[in-house]
């Protein structure tokens, strides 16, 4: 469902390695967690310095360093990333991702775009109850300054925060504004905020946002304590959070501008947005909400053979090939079991062939769906038969 909401939009998909060269995660942030605590990273026999990746937007930026594609480059990604945390529920060593990226334009319509189809994807599911979150961090020089006055601001009142806040103000003042301690909160309360050193560039950028999200009906939280854990973003940040959730793993998604990604990894300068959902999250808000449960496809034809013909495999293959969704039972398992899994699998048509049926090379087809009455096809007919009846079901 998510490759078809966002390949509607013209995304493509990109396979980036789970392995990279540590460099290229170095963009994330020296100070941040996921940089100092949280890599899997290890030198390989060839005495490189290697990582498995914790997230996706820097391999998508170095591949889009190394191959070059024609812009805007807009792709999308799927797959495992691994960060070193503390196991709990909704915080895992390694994670799923789904994600896209646009490189190439700095128009605030993608930014709005990006976020969009997050939001289609996430109310195609069936949650109900997804908040969005939005920042700006500004421009680099903005966010410096920015860090800076948070940095004193913190400080003179430095006797005030948690011990961890005090270690925090030194490394990354930025961070003790979505710091969960009780101390620092309090005191993060009266910090300045970001909207007072934004340029003019950034305010109008985050205005812009803010208008197509709103035109597009798209419901806003703002929240000027959105930093977000990775040092790359530029202007507009934001997270989708399910208030199903708990409170320290309740982001589902997350993402934001990162204009000088690329030329930091040797690139032209490219600017670049872009958000990822975490896999296990979603499901979790789902199991939450009670909705989206997610079936698996339903069949459309279920072969139920208790023969010794080998009828299921011949008609299930060349049924398969079709392209219609067939499916089948092992082991010789009794009609009445066979029909029950048929029952499961959803199936709109069963297709049986008794001892009878394999002697005269036929097969008994009834609706499952519909009490009508039954038909007998010769097996060589079958594939056309089920055509004639049935249109193939396109990819999920
Ligand atoms: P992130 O906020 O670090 O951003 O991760 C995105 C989402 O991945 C989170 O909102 C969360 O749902 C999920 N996630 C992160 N860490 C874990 C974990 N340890 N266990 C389970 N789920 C987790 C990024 O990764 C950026 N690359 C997003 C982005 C794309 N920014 C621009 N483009």
């Amino acid at each position: 469902m998510f490759a078809d909401i966002v390949s509607r939009a013209g995304y493509g998909e990109v396979v980036p390695p789970i392995l990279e060269d540590i460099g290229v995660f170095a963009r994330l942030g020296e100070q941040t967690d996921v940089v100092t605590k949280e890599m899997y990273d290890f030198v390989d026999k060839g005495g490189r310095h290697v990582a498995l990746r914790p997230e996706q937007t820097a391999s998508v930026a170095r591949l889009f360093v190394e191959h070059r594609p024609t812009l805007p480059f807009r792709a999308w990604y799927s797959g495992p990333n691994f960060r070193y945390e503390k196991p709990q529920k909704g915080r895992y060593r390694q994670f799923d991702q789904c994600g896209v990226e646009a490189l190439g334009s700095s128009d605030p319509d993608l930014d709005i775009e990006v976020i969009s189809l997050a939001w289609d994807f996430f109310a195609a599911l069936g949650l109900q109850h997804v908040d969005l979150v939005v920042n700006s961090l500004g421009e680099p020089t903005d966010r410096a300054a920015f860090t800076d006055a948070l940095g004193r601001f913190a400080a003179s009142r430095a006797d005030e925060l948690s011990e961890a806040g005090r270690t925090t103000l030194e490394k990354n003042p930025l961070r003790l504004l979505d710091s969960k301690r009780a101390d620092d909160i309090a005191v993060m309360a009266d910090a300045p905020t970001i909207d007072e050193y934004w340029s003019p560039t950034a305010r109008d950028h985050h205005d812009a946002v803010l208008q197509g999200l709103h035109a597009l009906g798209i419901p806003v939280i703002e929240d000027r304590r959105l930093v977000r854990g990775l040092d790359y973003y530029r202007f507009t940040t934001f997270e989708f959070r399910s208030p199903a959730l708990d409170g320290a793993q309740n982001a589902i998604g997350g993402g934001g501008r990162y204009d000088g990604l690329v030329e930091d990894l040797g690139g032209p300068p490219t600017p670049g947005v872009g958000f990822a959902l975490g896999v296990e999250r979603t499901l979790l808000a789902c199991d939450a909400e009670e909705v989206g449960r997610i079936h698996g496809p339903q069949a459309d034809v279920f072969v139920v053979d208790t023969s010794t013909s080998g009828a299921a495999l011949r008609i299930s293959t060349a049924l398969r090939r079709a392209g219609y969704r067939c499916e089948r039972s092992y082991d010789h398992r009794s009609m009445k079991s066979q029909m029950k899994a048929a029952d499961r699998a959803g199936a709109t048509l069963a297709l049986i062939v008794g001892e009878d049926e394999a002697a005269s090379d036929t097969v008994l087809v009834r609706d499952m769906r519909h009490d009508s009455p039954q038909s007998l096809v010769h097996q060589t007919d079958v594939v056309e038969y089920i055509r004639q009846v049935l249109t193939p079901q396109s990819d999920v």
